[in-house]
């Protein structure tokens, strides 16, 4: 590790070097940057980061665009997206000064405590003793199979994980991984919200190439974030890698695709396939079943404003 500066104690900004392949990722605002360079660090719909779009679209702009291609369009462009993106392996060798400038405005709380954020983004616990909440069950769901190690996928801004740690005082050691590099300076005010901040990081990582080690992790979570993923099968390949032998994998999704047209059985079926994405939970299923996954359970929940959301546990 080379270092440029001291921050009580811990590592604010510097270059990691990988021992083995000499790669060297940045340290920003206090969080490593494990990313290659081709991985972009804002959102973006995965709809049109399948078809190579790095410009800015909503979903449903996404999805417009996509029916406007048509279907064949569509599929050769994730082809081609697919041939530039192997040509790439370089990390991120810095990170924009106006991204950095993001983080630790996010760090240090102050986004947070604008507006009305705090009373939505920042109550511990979440609905206190309503037992029939999705999320509460989510959360009980991952605390019982005791993990002394977890990990969250596609964090986001860290809702679902900082509630781990602040419900799950046990685990000795939480991961987040999450590319969006803004995101990772609210998990990480969070997690010293909550007094976490000893056994937990916000690492900037991508799901399809998880900056962890081999059968490291007991337990891996996500919440939400499956429809945002373009990748989702390499996405379980890498969970699965990285779990241990017996390791559990909770994931609460929404039922549906974003749209009835991605599945694979209606018009864009074929393109849902082709660029991996979200195509409803049996298919995820399926997926995770042919990675090597047993489902322990799935099971559908109807929300208070209709939403219907489902948990899935998945075992190693
Ligand atoms: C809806 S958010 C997840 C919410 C989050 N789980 C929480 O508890 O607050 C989805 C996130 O997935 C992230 N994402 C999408 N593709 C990713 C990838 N390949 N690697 C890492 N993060 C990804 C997006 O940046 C976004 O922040």
């Amino acid at each position: 590790m080379k270092e440029k500066g001291r921050y009580r104690g811990d590592i604010r900004s510097g270059t990691l070097v990988c021992e083995n392949c000499g790669q060297e990722y940045p340290v920003a605002a206090g969080r490593p940057v494990l990313l290659r360079k081709n991985v972009l660090n804002e959102w973006t719909s995965p709809v049109s980061e399948a078809m190579g779009i790095n410009d800015y679209r909503t979903i449903d702009q996404s999805i417009k665009e996509l029916f406007s291609f048509g279907e064949k369009r569509a599929i050769e462009l994730v082809h081609e997206r697919d041939q530039v993106n192997a040509e790439v392996f370089e990390s991120l060798k810095s990170i924009p000064r106006s991204v950095v400038g993001k983080m630790k405005y996010r760090e240090s709380g102050k986004w947070i405590e604008a507006g009305n954020r705090r009373a939505r983004l920042l109550s511990f616990p979440w609905k206190a003793g309503d037992n029939k909440d999705s999320f509460n069950i989510f959360m009980q769901r991952i605390a019982s199979t005791k993990p002394d190690s977890i990990l969250d996928i596609a964090s986001g801004g860290g809702f679902a994980v900082s509630h781990q740690a602040f419900v799950n005082t046990k685990v000795k050691q939480i991961l987040a991984v999450e590319r969006d590099l803004k995101s990772l300076g609210n998990i990480q005010y969070r997690f010293k919200y909550i007094g976490s901040e000893s056994r937990s990081e916000a690492v900037g990582g991508d799901v399809r190439n998880l900056p962890v080690r081999t059968e490291v992790i007991d337990t891996a979570m996500m919440l939400a974030a499956l429809p945002e993923i373009s990748g989702v099968t390499l996405m379980i390949r890498e969970v699965f890698r990285v779990l241990k032998e017996g390791g559990a994998f909770v994931l609460l999704v929404p039922e549906d695709p974003v749209v009835p047209e991605l599945r694979t059985d209606a018009e864009f079926g074929k393109f849902a396939a082709k660029a991996d994405l979200y195509a409803g939970h049996e298919k995820f299923e399926y997926d995770s079943e042919l990675q090597g996954f047993r489902v322990e359970s799935s099971k559908r929940y109807e929300g208070r404003q209709g939403g219907k959301r489902r948990l899935i546990s998945l075992k190693k």
